[in-house]
């Protein structure tokens, strides 16, 4: 049995992790089935499943295979005993040194002997399956964990909003940072702007005042105090967050606006999706706002963005935090959603990352970025009076209409 499992351990090993390989590509190739087709990668993306498929079905059958020679193998040497002690034993009888009573006890005894045996033989293909696939749950278990919180006493219930960044140095590697030495401050209900090139670390900025990875160097205050004093689960309460790429979940519309927020009515709904210039499309779907969005319910992708913004309007937070929201929307929606905006942030400290600067001309800051530092500061008339990277990026924006 040890010989059999030993050799056999390995390509159960490897069936699990070829099973993980093929969903993955399965998965992938599903999501992505528009990018297959147009780019004709239908055959590439066999060619990977069918190598996946065919190593997947290799290790199966020599895993069944040898988990299938431990029966045999088993009763073979249950049944080889049984011949043995029949024949040594009539051999010793013939002799007279053992009378026929004790080979009769005997033959009982082999077969009590090897009756639990085979039937361990039999349940060690499942243990030896459920050990390679418990392998892989426990390797993931065995990743590291998030430093404990529970210690951590401070709590924000309500902040005010101020915020500072202190030196902050920041790297998702620790050879290679983004941010180098960044400070800033922002006052309660101030609105601060983002501008930068794509990869300048905006995003970046915003996952560390969330608290989604830690500092390298230097510290972020919330109202004064470090975040890194405070939970993450108390700091994700504090701001409401709508991203580029939108989520909405299998629901209603409805259900996708409130999502984790309890108590909301319907008036405040409304409210949320007036605002967002979404209410009038909602009414001519025949279910309005109890439409349930699946793979089939299509919304455009500025409608999902609007949304999720609706979703940031209801959560209501003390801060606010759009990452390129408005990127898929219309120029005059997006200005709408601007003003709708400001009117909800008044007296929040909101944080707006937005390419087309039109909408953040009325920012009280705003930063310019360019690889991890800030190299501009200031409003927009400032600014532009500079004629510095900013009024060159602002400009650019207008040449093309003109
Ligand atoms: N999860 C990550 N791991 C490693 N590097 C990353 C990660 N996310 C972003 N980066 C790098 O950080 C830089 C800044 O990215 P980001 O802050 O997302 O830019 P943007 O200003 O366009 O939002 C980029 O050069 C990018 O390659
Ligand atoms: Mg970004």
């Amino acid at each position: 049995m040890t010989v059999i499992m030993k050799h056999s351990q390995k390509y159960f090993v490897a069936q699990q992790a070829e099973l993980g390989q093929i969903n993955g590509h399965i998965e992938e190739t599903y999501a992505g089935h528009n990018v297959v087709k147009v780019y004709n990668g239908e055959k590439a993306a066999k060619e990977v499943f069918h190598g996946i498929n065919g190593r997947l079905y290799t290790n199966a059958w020599k895993s069944q295979f040898m988990s299938g020679l431990m029966m045999p193998v088993m009763m073979f040497i249950g049944n080889f005993g049984y011949v043995a002690v029949c024949v040594v034993g009539a051999l010793l009888v013939n002799q007279h040194t053992i009378t026929i009573g004790t080979i009769v006890a005997f033959m009982v005894y082999i077969r009590l002997f090897t009756q639990p045996l085979s039937q361990l033989a039999q349940a060690a293909t499942n243990l030896q399956s459920a050990a390679a696939a418990s392998e892989r749950v426990f390797e993931f278990l065995g990743e590291e964990e998030l430093a404990d919180e529970s210690d951590k006493t401070e709590k924000l219930d309500n902040a005010k909003g101020n915020i500072e960044f202190k030196h902050v140095r920041f790297g998702y590697k620790e050879d290679r940072m983004i941010i180098k030495d960044f400070s800033m401050k922002a006052e309660a209900g101030q609105k601060i702007a983002i501008v930068g090139p794509t990869g300048a670390g905006k995003t970046t900025l915003v996952n560390l005042l969330m608290r989604f990875y830690e500092l390298n160097g230097g510290e972020i205050y919330i109202d004064g105090t470090p975040i890194s004093q405070l939970t993450r689960e108390n700091i994700h309460e504090l701001f409401c967050m709508v991203l580029q790429d939108t989520w909405l979940f299998e629901g209603t519309i409805r259900e996708n606006i409130v999502f984790s927020k309890q108590h909301v009515t319907d008036e405040q709904v409304e409210a949320a999706c007036r605002a967002v210039g979404l209410h009038s499309f909602l009414k001519t779907l025949p279910q309005g706002y109890d439409t349930m969005l699946d793979d089939k319910a299509n919304l455009s992708a500025g409608q999902k963005q609007l949304i999720t913004i609706a979703r940031a309007m209801i959560e209501d937070a003390p801060m606010l935090i759009l990452d390129e929201a408005t990127s898929s929307v219309d120029t005059r929606t997006e200005l709408l959603i601007q003003q709708a905006m400001d009117q909800l942030t008044v007296g929040k400290t909101s944080f707006v990352i937005a390419h087309r600067l039109s909408t953040i001309k009325n920012a009280d800051l705003i930063l310019v970025m360019k690889d991890g530092n800030i190299i501009e500061t200031g409003k927009h008339e400032e600014l532009l009076a500079k004629g510095g990277f900013y009024a060159d990026l602002y400009n650019s924006q207008f040449e093309h209409a003109s």
